[in-house]
């Protein structure tokens, strides 16, 4: 039996964005949170080397600030990335507060005793850490306080299809009444209205083949925000990690980009190192200076991997530094205070997504999107590493404040139409979805990849086209399943990905083209925003 339920606040995601939001709220207002996985499954539980924050009196934020818009390669928007690194300390000190239990030095609660380590684009050591597993200290922290809270209904194994707006059903003024979620274990499709409606469902990293991202980040926000009618930018930046484990059973395992900052090294196969033919940073230039390095040197020697090596430093500092990575790497046969172990990148990151103001609010009315989901403009071309979780609590707490300050102006939650299934049946044919899933991903892997061209993002233009004609097809006739629900929202960000890098006529932090290989400098740089309303003028010919 479907259920219609009525909330002030929807939070659609139960990462480090979507938990915050709702501690931020107050516990005068009744939230829903939904999780389409277990509560915790999330990108944040996996999130390693840390949250960076200006904690050490010799740091400043306009260091932080300058190194930040370094990394994004001219495109971050100034009062966006000004917004978080100066809210950056308060949020340190909720999560203390909280208990999340950074590494400090000695057992000393003053902010100075915080162990700071240092990664990729940041000038100096800056990131607070909880050894190299951040994100699972942030997260178990969060999901435990929440649990605690009685305004706070928790969904798990729900999983968002469509967000319901007052011009779908017709109505004027447009604005987010809520969001129709299939109870995956109940196989039935639930109606969650609310006054406000929060997106926090983190990032796309799945559309590619090889990802250092959980099952969760199939880009489920961004669809429904481009399918109610919001904007959204800089899609083309998907960041690659430098160093994922190469490994047949382990292939998404990311080894933190801490490593290098404590010392590690890249070598090629036969130990030479080669960072600094690249960049004068090394080992420790942007993620996307290293990433296009290492893919540059396994085509021009054919090899499979890279290796990283940290075995100069005493055994002792690997293990404490890193002891979820060294005992991974053990179970799977390498010891890393001995040898250098083989890494490749993965997909990481999605820098662009819907866009919003520095309170989270998209174009639509009463509805909020924080987190990976979001595109604020804090990273540009290229996120800085360990800015992602910083943004997540930064936005969480702006968007909590705005609706709180706009709650008057809010609707209470509508009464709306339950689910339609009266025109579909039962698939007779599971196997379109996963074949269609396994190539829409490879073809990203291959033509959308670290490396494009015209040609090549044309090639994937046509394949993708083509498979969301057959998923919309399958779609309309078919009972929704949690893996169709997904799989739809892969092809619709993934031709959103394309046309994105099609538009961008340069060469810019993660988006490289051999076509256009170096960065327009005749005009101001600007971001790649896609309107669903004019949608029709900035697609290239369909494919015939
Ligand atoms: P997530 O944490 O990904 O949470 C998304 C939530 O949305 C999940 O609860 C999911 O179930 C839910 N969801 C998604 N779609 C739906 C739907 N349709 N219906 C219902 N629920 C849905 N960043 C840093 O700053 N520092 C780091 O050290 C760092 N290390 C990383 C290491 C790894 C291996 C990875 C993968 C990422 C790392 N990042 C790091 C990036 C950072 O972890 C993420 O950007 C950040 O955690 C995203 O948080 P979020 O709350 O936006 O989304
Ligand atoms: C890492 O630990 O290397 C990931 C950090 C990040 O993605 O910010």
């Amino acid at each position: 039996m479907a259920d219609n339920r009525q909330f002030d606040v929807l939070i659609i995601g139960s990462g480090a964005a979507g938990l915050s939001l709702a501690l931020r709220l107050p516990d005068t207002l009744h939230i829903a949170i939904l999780a389409k996985s277990r509560l915790e499954e999330s990108s944040t539980l996996y999130a390693q080397g840390g949250i960076s924050a200006v904690t050490d009196p010799s740091d400043t934020f306009e260091s932080h600030i300058q190194d930040t818009l370094n990394a994004g390669a001219g495109l971050n928007h100034p009062d966006a990335v000004r917004f978080t690194i100066e809210n950056a300390p308060e949020a340190i000190q909720w999560l203390v507060d909280l208990g999340v239990p950074f590494t400090r030095h000695g057992n000393s609660n003053a902010p100075e005793a915080f162990h700071l380590t240092r990664e990729g684009g940041h000038s100096t050591r800056r990131v607070l850490h909880a050894a190299d597993a951040t994100g699972r200290a942030m997260e178990t922290s969060l999901v435990s306080e929440t649990r605690k809270r009685s305004n706070i209904k928790i969904f798990e194994g729900h999983i968002a299809i469509d967000l319901i707006t007052a011009s779908k059903l017709g109505q004027t003024p447009n604005r987010c009444l809520g969001a129709y979620a299939l109870g995956i274990e109940a196989g039935h499709v639930d109606t969650f209205s609310a006054s406000n409606v929060v997106l926090a469902t983190g990032g796309a990293s799945k559309v590619y083949l090889y990802t250092s991202n959980p099952d969760t980040s199939s880009g489920d926000g961004i669809a429904m925000a481009w399918r109610a009618g919001c904007r959204v930018a800089n899609l083309e930046f998907n960041q690659f990690h430098p160093t994922c484990l190469y490994h047949p059973q382990a292939k998404s395992f990311l080894v933190t980009e801490a490593v290098r900052g404590e010392g590690g090294v890249l070598l090629l196969p036969d130990r030479t190192p080669f960072m600094e033919r690249f960049d004068p940073r090394g080992n420790l230039a942007p993620r996307d200076i290293v990433a296009r390095a290492i893919d540059h040197e396994m085509k021009r020697l054919g090899a499979e991997y890279v290796l990283l090596d940290i075995s100069h430093k005493p055994a002792p500092f690997i293990r404490e530094h890193f002891p979820n990575v060294y005992a991974r790497c053990r179970e799977l046969g390498y010891d890393m205070t001995l040898e250098p172990i083989p890494v490749v990148p993965a997909a990481h990151y999605t820098c662009g997504g819907v866009m919003t103001d520095l309170s989270g609010a998209t174009d639509l009315p009463g509805l909020y999107a924080i987190g990976e989901v979001a595109c604020t403009g804090l990273h540009g071309a290229n996120r800085m590493a360990s800015n992602s979780l910083l943004e997540c609590l930064v936005f969480a707490r702006a968007a909590a404040q705005k609706i709180v300050a706009t709650r008057d102006q809010s609707p209470p939650p509508a009464l709306l139409p339950a689910w339609d299934e009266s025109r579909v049946r039962d698939s007779d044919e599971e196997v379109v979805v996963s074949h269609n899933w396994d190539e829409l991903r490879r073809c990203m892997w291959n033509y959308v990849g670290i490396v494009r061209t015209n040609k090549r993002l044309q090639r994937a233009w046509r394949r993708v086209d083509l498979l969301q004609q057959e998923i919309q097809e399958y779609y309309s006739n078919f009972t929704v399943s949690s893996d169709l629900i997904e799989l739809r929202n892969l092809a619709e960000v993934a031709a959103l990905i394309i046309r994105s890098a099609q538009l961008r006529k340069e060469s810019r932090g993660l988006h490289y083209t051999l076509d256009y290989p170096v960065a327009d400098t005749t005009h101001p740089p600007s971001d790649t925003v896609l309107d669903p309303g004019k949608w029709k003028a900035q697609v290239p010919r369909r494919a015939s």
